[in-house]
């Protein structure tokens, strides 16, 4: 699939660092694991020179397209003054005033660098503020890294248990047992299980968490009335309801799946696009639960406001808000879903598709997924054998069928419609 340039620095990073790669997800498998060269608008190219029309964008973050020069014109001007001084400055101030007059539910914010730190963070003030320990996340849904909500995000669905007393199933070895004491796994989608467990835990709930759709698989999106349930049942128990917009904040809506669903949690989490690819990520929601941090409440890190992370939000914020960018975006991708979707069914392949035109994903051989335990019984087997085709055409989505597909505002029609040729193309190969 890969050049013998991408192959040899994959046998020489192998020798000393894990898998060869700096974040699990990004190894493909021996042979088959992209090595990246550089990348510019909605384009990106191998080490050994091969060009591809990138949806994958970094898994999310690249809204505007990768280098985009107003960006980081504005980055470049920031750091010329410095990077870092464990002080803070106007320019995050100004950051912080944008989020909250794009997000609807958010009222205070505190800056971190990465969504598992803003969840992580989002999840001790919601202890602290609630004096409760246990925490409900939905199987499917994945908050970062932490030992706090890595439980039932990948593990093969068998291990879940009945769907009525769901099993939840540690995501890494090292996760101490005891952690398992703090989290209750339920099935997304599922309104009468949520009810039930409301009614036997929720008062010892300290928080919901979700995100608003399964945007670590396949984007499955909630069913009418499911996000509602959640704020009725979390403010009916007086319990935290933390909304884990890292993926779809700024990317479906220039609020966030909370102008999208016109829902208001009381605490949500950005990264990714908040910054175009910058590291930056945000934590916020009422300034009633937010007040409580430096009041017995303990957050903060080093590098919270660097100078390249506030620099590319501001600058990304101030384009999204002066121009219809995710409008355009929402056009576009529109297009590549439906078409994408008219390929598969002309074909006679039953296809499920589901997500956002800003993020979008499709399982094969079934016509609806509402949960993880659904997207598993779908035809992986084919969506790989599609992956690796396309991307032998030049057209890359993640190899990892959960992953929905991300466009950005400098995906242009003409993007879209060498995508849609290629995957007319290669469906019909599949199917002989
Ligand atoms: C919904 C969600 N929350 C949290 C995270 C963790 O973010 P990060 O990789 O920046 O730590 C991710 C990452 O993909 C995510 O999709």
């Amino acid at each position: 699939m890969f050049g013998s340039k991408t192959l040899a620095l994959q046998k020489r990073a192998q020798e000393i660092i894990p898998l060869g790669v700096n974040s699990n997800f990004r190894y493909w498998g021996d042979g088959i694991t992209p090595y990246v060269e550089k990348a510019k608008g909605a384009y990106l190219w191998d080490v050994d020179g091969r060009k591809y029309i990138d949806y994958r964008m970094a898994f999310g973050p690249i809204i505007l397209g990768h280098s985009y020069d107003d960006v980081d014109q504005k980055v470049i001007e920031e750091i010329q003054k410095g990077i870092l001084f464990a002080m803070t400055g106007e320019l995050e101030v100004a950051v912080v005033e944008m989020i909250i007059e794009m997000a609807p539910a958010v009222e205070m914010v505190r800056l971190a660098c990465s969504g598992t730190e803003a969840t992580m963070h989002a999840i001790r003030v919601a202890r602290a503020y609630t004096g409760r320990d246990l925490i409900l996340k939905f199987e499917g849904n994945y908050h970062g890294f932490h030992d706090h909500t890595l439980w039932s995000t990948y593990a093969p669905v068998e291990a879940y248990g009945n769907r009525r007393s769901p099993i939840p199933v540690p995501g890494s070895s090292g996760i101490p047992k005891s952690m398992r004491e703090f989290i209750i796994t339920l099935p997304f989608n599922d309104f009468e299980g949520f009810e039930r467990v409301m009614r036997s835990y929720g008062e010892q709930i300290a928080a919901v968490i979700s995100e608003p759709c399964q945007g670590n698989c396949a984007a499955i999106n909630p069913q009418d009335g499911f996000l509602a349930l959640i704020r009725k049942k979390t403010e009916e128990y007086g319990c935290v309801f933390i909304l884990d917009e890292v993926k779809t904040g700024f990317r479906i809506a220039n609020g966030g799946a909370q102008e999208y669903y016109n829902i208001k949690p009381d605490l949500a989490t950005y990264a990714k696009a908040l910054g175009n690819g910058y590291p930056i990520a945000a934590f916020g929601g009422k300034k009633e639960i937010m007040s409580i941090i430096g009041h017995g409440v303990a957050q903060g890190g080093t590098y919270t406001n660097n100078k390249p992370g506030v620099a590319g939000a501001y600058a990304t914020l101030s384009l999204l808000k002066s121009k219809p960018i995710l409008k355009t975006i929402e056009h576009r991708g529109q297009r590549l879903m439906d078409g994408l979707r008219d390929i598969f069914e002309d074909n006679g392949f039953p296809v499920a598709m589901t997500g956002y035109p800003a993020m979008f994903s499709f399982s094969l051989g079934m016509d609806a997924v509402t949960c993880q335990r659904d997207w598993a019984l779908s035809d992986h087997v084919m969506y790989l054998n599609l992956v690796e085709k396309a991307i032998e055409r030049g057209i890359m989505p993640d190899h990892d069928p959960r992953e929905p597909w991300f466009l950005s505002y400098s995906h242009s029609d003409a993007d879209v419609d060498e995508t849609l040729n290629v995957y007319a193309e290669i469906v019909k190969e599949v199917k002989m």
